[in-house]
């Protein structure tokens, strides 16, 4: 075993994380389900949605017969929603076909890249696969010195050959725990806790002093800015929704109508911002009197129904700031 992976090994079996829902199972599902909710999502963050969406959708056949809003609403103010979006549709073909048995077939699941698929085959199966998510290509760009964007290809190449080579024989699931770990709790973007890590005395940035260098950041651009009006129709504690189109940004979630033909305008509200990750949203709200039957396709929704659907998070929070709905 490279020394690597054997301090690695050694440091997750006395400091690593341990108890979290999602361990000490081999379910492929259950595996699966956090592996995705988990894609740039922190552990703190999952952890109560992999439990109410488990409690919901106990298996991937009650996952395969939900309806997408259902499975949309448990998905709620995690973000990503093509996460969702994917995992119901992977439900219908797995419900069907059996889950997969290997990393490589795993792979071929919609929302499911190279790293993803090798995490669930090394949990559910214990197969030799590498994985190399954001974390774990700053542990190894630091280690190794692998200088560059890590979304660049040569640099991307090179790392994940760094990630097989160091794969161990055995013990894959403790290794590949461990890197997770080490990224998340030690090895972080800001201020490493390079005291604490077992494979300092190995480590190229911090012999040469070069960690907050590493691994080089994404070559700035500016992100483009849309702007969008949000008619809010209030009345009598109810707010008037509309699904939003699939495929597309936010599809499938509720959001308060960009078009009201024939609405008398009340109030604007402070603007609110969201940044994608191609552009940056500046959304204003104005708060109008809907006509009795509005020419959209949109639906009037209690605030309790409101709450419980699935709603981007400026929705969500216009939602629940019932004292600027006036309702
Ligand atoms: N991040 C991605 N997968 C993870 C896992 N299985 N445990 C902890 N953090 C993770």
């Amino acid at each position: 075993m490279s020394r690597f992976a054997t301090l690695l090994v050694a440091w997750q079996r006395r400091h690593g994380r341990r108890g979290l829902p999602w361990q000490g199972t081999r379910d492929p599902y259950r595996i699966w389900l956090s592996e995705i909710m988990l894609q740039q999502t922190q552990v703190s963050a999952v952890i109560p949605y992999y439990e109410r969406f488990l409690a919901k959708f106990p298996s991937v056949e009650r996952l395969a017969g939900a309806d997408e809003d259902e499975v949309l609403a448990l998905w709620s103010g995690l973000g990503y929603y093509a996460r969702a979006r994917n995992l119901h549709a992977a439900a219908r073909t797995i419900a069907r076909e059996g889950f997969p048995g290997d990393a490589s077939s795993i792979e071929k699941l919609p929302g499911v890249g190279r790293s993803t698929a090798a995490a669930i085959a090394v949990f559910a199966y214990g197969e030799r696969a590498a994985i190399l998510d954001g974390n774990v290509k700053r542990v190894l760009a630091r280690c190794y010195g692998i200088d560059g964007w890590p979304g660049e290809k040569a640099v991307e190449a090179e790392l994940w050959r760094r990630a097989e080579r160091l794969l161990p024989r055995r013990d894959v699931e403790t290794y590949t725990q461990a890197l997770m770990d080490l990224g998340a709790t030690l090895c972080t973007r800001t201020k490493p806790a390079c005291e604490r890590c077992p494979v300092a005395r190995l480590c190229a940035s911090r012999k040469n002093g070069l960690w907050s260098k590493i691994p080089a950041p994404r070559p700035r651009k500016r992100l483009p800015t849309k702007r969008v009006t949000w008619f809010i129709a209030a009345r009598q504690g109810s707010v008037l929704l509309e699904k939003r189109p699939s495929p597309g940004v936010w599809g499938g979630l509720w959001c308060f109508p960009e078009k009201l033909v024939g609405c008398k305008l009340r109030e604007r509200l402070p603007t609110l911002e969201h940044g994608f990750t191609h552009f940056r949203l500046v959304i204003s709200p104005v708060l109008c009197e809907a006509p009795a039957k509005p020419a959209c396709n949109g639906r009037w929704f209690t605030l309790a129904e409101a709450r419980a659907a699935g709603l981007p998070a400026p929705v969500r929070r216009l939602v629940e700031s019932r004292k600027q709905l006036g309702c």
